[in-house]
C-alpha cells in the first residue's frame, strides 16, 4: 500500500531542472524515479510543466510540478495498492483531468507513475523487467547507438539529428556494446585524422560540422571498418532524421534547398540503396500523414520506418498511423504520454498490429534506468539511449548488462530479427 509520495527538483544531463519522485510503501519499501526531457519535442506530446519564472533556471524550473506531486498526487495515491498500476495511473489521469496532462504536468505524473512501479517491483522482490514483463521476458534489445549528433542536438549544419550504429551481428548484448564502443573510439580517431572536431552533442555522439549528411554515414562506415567489423552484417546503420525540426511552410529545408516529401522519399531510397540502413525514424514531419503513407508503401518493406514525433507514444495517433499505413514501427518514450499504463498500451497496440517498437531515452536524461528494464519487459528488441559514452546514456546500457547477467542462459539477444528481413 502506498503510504507517501514525495518529490524534488534535480538536474538533467543538459543542466536543466527535472522532477524526481519518491514513493514509500507501508511495508517500508521505497523507490524513486526521475523524468527525462526532450529538445526536438513533438507538438502532440503530453505537456511538460515548467515554472516560467525567468529568475530561476531561465524559466525552466519545475517547482510547481514538484509541488503538484507533494500537494495533490501524494494524497490522491495514498492507500492505493502499488501493484494496481492501471488503477494508480487511471487515478493520476482523472486527477489531472486535462487531455495532455497540462494541469499537474506530465513530468509530475510520469515521475509518480514510474516510482510506483519500481516500488511495487521492489516489494515483490523482483527485478523491474521481470515484474513488468512476467516470466517470459527474456529478449535483450539491439542497442541503437547514436554516434554522430546533428539537428537540435548539436550546433552544426548537419540536418539529420541522429546517426546510429546497430550491432545486429553480435552474439550477445554484452558483445554488441563492446562492438559499439570500439566503433565509437575508431570514429574519434577517423575524425581526428581528417581534422574534424571531436566535441560531443547532447546524446554523447560526435558533432562535427560536415558539408553533407551523407558524409556522416561515410565517416561511420570508415570507423566500422577501422574497428575491424563488417558494415551491414556485423554493424548496420540507422537514422533519426527528426524531419519536423526542419519542416517549414513551403517544405523541408534540407541542405540549403526547399524539398518536397516526394523528393525526401527519393533521397531516402538512395540512402537505403547505398548504405545498410535498417531503420529510419521521422523521415517526414509530424503532420505529413500523406507523405508518411507514401514512403511506407515505397520503402516500408525494405527498412523500418519509425514514428516518433508522428505518434508521440500515443495510442490514438498510433491507431491513425495503423489505419493509414503510415510507418511500421513505434518509438516509445515514456514522457511523451506520461504514464506507464498508457506506454504499455501503445506498445501492445503496436505489436498486435505488426508494428515493431524501439524503446527510447530523451536528449535530456538522468541516471534513471527504467527504460532498460522496460525494453526487456515488452520484448521490443531495440533500444536507443545514445552513444556508448556519458553516464546518463551508459547507465541504461549498463543496466542491460546486469539484466543479461541475471537472465543467464534464458536470455536471447534480439540481433537481426529485430528488423525487417529485407533490411538485413
Ligand atoms: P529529443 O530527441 O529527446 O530531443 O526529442 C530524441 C528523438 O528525437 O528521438
Ligand atoms: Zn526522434
Amino acid at each position: 500500500t502506498i503510504e507517501a509520495v514525495g518529490a524534488r527538483e534535480i538536474l538533467d544531463s543538459r543542466g536543466n531542472p527535472t522532477v524526481e519522485v519518491e514513493v514509500l510503501l507501508d511495508d517500508g519499501t521505497h523507490a524513486r524515479a526521475a523524468v527525462p526531457s526532450g529538445a526536438s519535442t513533438g507538438a502532440f506530446e503530453a505537456s511538460e510543466r515548467r515554472d516560467g519564472d525567468a529568475g530561476r533556471y531561465l524559466g525552466k524550473g519545475v517547482e510547481d510540478a514538484v509541488e503538484a506531486v507533494i500537494e495533490e498526487i501524494g494524497p490522491a495515491l495514498a492507500g492505493f495498492d502499488a501493484h494496481e498500476q492501471r488503477l494508480v495511473d487511471a487515478a493520476l489521469i482523472d486527477l489531472d483531468a486535462t487531455p495532455n496532462k497540462s494541469r499537474l504536468g506530465a513530468n509530475a505524473i510520469l515521475g509518480a507513475s514510474l516510482a510506483v512501479a519500481k516500488a511495487a517491483a521492489s516489494a515483490a522482490d523482483l527485478p523491474l523487467f521481470r515484474y513488468l514483463g512476467g516470466p517470459n521476458a527474456h529478449v535483450l534489445p539491439v542497442p541503437m547507438m547514436n554516434i554522430v549528433n546533428g539537428g537540435a542536438h548539436a550546433d552544426t549544419g548537419v540536418a539529420i539529428q541522429e546517426f546510429m550504429i546497430a550491432p545486429i551481428g553480435a552474439p550477445s548484448f554484452r558483445e554488441a556494446l563492446r562492438w559499439g564502443a570500439e566503433t565509437y573510439h575508431a570514429l574519434k580517431s577517423v575524425l581526428k585524422s581528417r581534422g574534424l572536431a571531436t566535441g560531443l552533442g547532447d546524446e554523447g555522439g560526435f558533432a562535427p560540422d560536415l558539408p553533407s549528411n551523407k558524409d556522416a554515414l561515410d565517416l561511420i562506415a570508415a570507423a566500422v571498418d577501422k574497428a575491424g567489423f563488417s558494415l551491414g552484417s556485423d554493424i548496420a546503420l540507422a537514422l533519426d532524421v527528426a524531419a519536423t525540426e526542419f519542416h517549414t511552410e513551403g517544405g523541408y529545408d534540407f541542405e540549403g534547398e526547399k524539398r518536397t516529401a516526394e523528393w525526401m522519399t527519393t533521397y531516402y531510397e538512395g540512402l537505403v540503396a547505398e548504405y545498410p540502413l535498417v531503420s529510419i525514424e521521422d523521415p517526414l514531419s509530424e503532420d505529413d500523414w500523406e507523405g508518411w503513407a507514401h514512403i511506407t508503401s515505397t520503402l516500408g518493406a525494405r527498412v523500418q520506418l519509425v514514428g516518433d514525433d508522428l505518434f508521440v507514444t500515443n495510442p490514438e495517433r498510433l491507431q491513425r498511423g495503423i489505419d493509414a499505413g503510415a510507418g511500421n514501427a513505434l518509438l516509445v518514450k515514456v514522457n511523451q504520454i506520461g504514464t506507464l499504463t498508457e506506454t504499455l498500451d501503445a506498445v501492445d497496440l503496436a505489436h498486435r498490429n505488426g508494428f515493431r517498437t524501439m524503446m527510447s531515452h530523451r536528449s535530456g536524461e538522468t541516471e534513471d534506468t527504467t527504460i532498460a528494464d522496460l525494453a526487456v519487459a515488452v520484448g521490443s528488441g531495440q533500444i536507443k539511449t545514445g552513444a556508448p559514452a556519458r553516464s546518463e546514456r551508459v547507465a541504461k546500457y549498463n543496466q542491460l548488462l546486469r539484466i543479461e547477467e541475471e537472465l543467464d542462459d534464458a536470455g536471447r539477444y534480439a540481433g537481426p530479427s529485430a528488423f525487417p528481413r529485407a533490411a538485413r
